[in-house]
């Protein structure tokens, strides 16, 4: 039947989203599926059941896509769609909500603190890198492609990082500086059947992976295989999978950690439930690397897609 790749939408990321959509739809077509664009953000999410669509590839990034909203409409259309049902995508979506999940089961996240509405103002901030230390990371929960995230280096920059985060999310999470290398790994599947993708090590300028650096510039390097001690790379793997379990995600996902230099702790940071598809994007570079390419990536998740 007829497929939609959900595409653009109205979060910050929907840039991003224009080119992971575009992606899954080239790649879809390219295998003979009957696949269409649908941007939410220009047209009722009902019309999809009137024009009989079969089911959904979600390639949404962030609120109204990402966190559980859009599955949650498609639910009550009855139509099937890729990656996490509702409570995972919203929980994953938050950042504290998601730390507060992993903390409790003891996996390892960095220390943080979160800052709502009421406490963005000076008086509120200032205590903060005294129990975080300094570097610290200041970021809204629930947005993704580093918008409104910045690494503050001193006391003086802290307003200046909370107003921003601000404008994307009243909730502000303040993090422990986790001084090391930056890694992500892939989740496909379920359940007792979920499984991790390789490893990749991703090694940007002067270790500043944003926007730029993630979409625009060529001159991050991708390390796939991760070329990390075996041993590393299997802890990696079975942490992404148990907390992409505790979370109950499913179809995929792709976690991002960070490991401190100092003793080759690998800290989670968060859980991506609609993972970036761009031609930058990572969960294609792992498929890649164990031999499952992009468009059999795509008709792999949609083939998984369910309600
Ligand atoms: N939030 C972007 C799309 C990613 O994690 O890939
Ligand atoms: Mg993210």
């Amino acid at each position: 039947g007829k497929v939609a790749v959900l595409l653009g939408g109205t979060s910050a990321e929907r840039p991003v989203s224009l080119m992971s959509g575009q992606g899954v739809l080239e790649a879809l077509r390219s295998l003979g599926v009957d696949a269409h664009a649908f941007d939410p953000a220009e047209r009722d999410l009902a019309e999809l059941k009137r024009e009989g669509f079969a089911r959904c590839f979600i390639a949404l990034h962030g609120r109204h896509g990402e966190d559980g909203t859009v599955q949650g409409a498609l639910e009550l259309l009855g139509l099937p769609y890729t990656g996490s049902g509702v409570m995972a995508s919203a929980i994953a979506m938050d950042k504290v909500m998601t730390k507060r999940l992993w903390q409790s089961a003891g996996l390892p996240v960095p220390r943080g603190l979160v800052l709502d509405g009421a406490h963005h103002r000076r008086e509120d901030t200032r205590s903060v890198p005294d129990s975080l230390g300094l570097p610290l990371i200041v970021k809204p929960a629930r947005e993704g492609s580093s918008f409104g995230v910045t690494k503050v280096q001193g006391y003086s920059q802290m307003q200046e990082a909370v107003n921003l985060a601000a404008g994307f999310d009243a909730d502000v999470i303040c993090e422990e500086f986790i001084e090391g290398e930056e890694v992500t790994c892939a989740v496909l599947g379920q359940g007792d059947d979920a499984v991790a993708l390789p490893v990749i090590r991703i090694q940007a300028p002067d270790g500043n992976y944003d926007f730029e650096h993630k979409y625009v510039s060529d001159d991050t390097r991708y390390l796939c295989p991760s070329g990390l001690p075996e041993a590393e790379e299997r802890e990696i793997q079975r942490l992404v999978v148990q907390a992409y379990r505790l979370l109950g995600c499913r179809g995929w996902g792709r976690a991002d950690l960070m490991i401190r230099a100092r003793d080759r702790q690998p800290y989670l940071l968060e859980m991506n439930t609609s993972p970036g598809m761009t031609s930058h994007s990572l969960v294609p570079k792992s498929a890649q690397a164990v031999g499952l390419d992009y468009p059999h990536l795509c008709l792999h998740l949609l083939q998984a897609a369910s309600l």
